[in-house]
């Protein structure tokens, strides 16, 4: 059986950050279901804002020479899409903003999405408030590109200030809402992917 695979993109710069914690119980979930998962950090990366060039257009393919491009081809290759922002006043991380509108661009430059069909969903973090109009600013990404959302027992929302684990493991809920995301989305992904992921 084919083994299905999911990127976890994490748009914090910061180094142990507190949106890479939760990316990675996402991804550790899923590894556990047998998918094979890998967590892609733009952390050290340089990623251009879109320059509404157009240059896409012709080849679906971004003409920028930066970082973009062989995260784009992990995202075109991945059969699952999970992308963490932490909430910059009340908003999603620009770098992070930069890569889905390039990748959403280069990938609609056909017409049809290449993350149509594809399965995901959003994960926001933020020490006190903005994470539900971050969590919707990037689903809007997610529905515009044709993309299979799977639901959680919240919204995939959690609440750390402080970087990783010690401030982040103490958000209980936002780590059971993480998990039964995942859980979800291994389901979803088994059935909308058709292939392993076992178990
Ligand atoms: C420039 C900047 C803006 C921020 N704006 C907000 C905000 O609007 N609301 C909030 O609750 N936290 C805000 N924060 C805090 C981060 O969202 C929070 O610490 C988050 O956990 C950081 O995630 P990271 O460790 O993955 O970078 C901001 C942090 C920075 C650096």
């Amino acid at each position: 059986m084919v083994r299905l695979k999911v990127i976890g993109i994490v748009g914090s710069l910061r180094e142990k950050g507190n949106t890479e914690f939760f990316v990675r119980r996402a991804l550790d979930r899923l590894a556990e279901e047998g998918f094979e998962v890998e967590l892609v950090t733009l952390r050290g990366k340089t990623i251009l804002s879109c320059q509404a060039c157009l240059g896409c257009r012709d080849t679906g393919r971004c003409v920028q020479e930066d970082d973009f491009a062989p995260i784009f081809d992990k995202m075109v290759e991945a059969d699952g899409i999970i992308v963490g922002s932490p909430v910059y006043f009340g908003s999603a991380a620009p770098p992070l903003m930069a890569l889905l509108d390039r990748a959403g661009y280069a990938a609609r430059a056909s017409g049809r999405s290449h993350f149509s069909g594809k399965v995901g969903a959003p994960i926001a973090v933020a020490r006190r408030a903005g994470h539900n109009f971050t969590f919707a600013q990037l689903l809007l990404w997610y529905f515009i590109n044709g993309m299979v959302i799977p639901g959680s027992s919240y919204w995939n929302v959690a609440t750390a200030g402080a970087g990783g684990d010690r401030d982040a493991e103490k958000d209980e809920e936002g780590i059971r809402t993480i998990e039964d995301f995942a859980a979800n989305m291994a389901e979803v992904l088994r059935r909308v992917r058709g292939g392993g992921g076992s178990g």
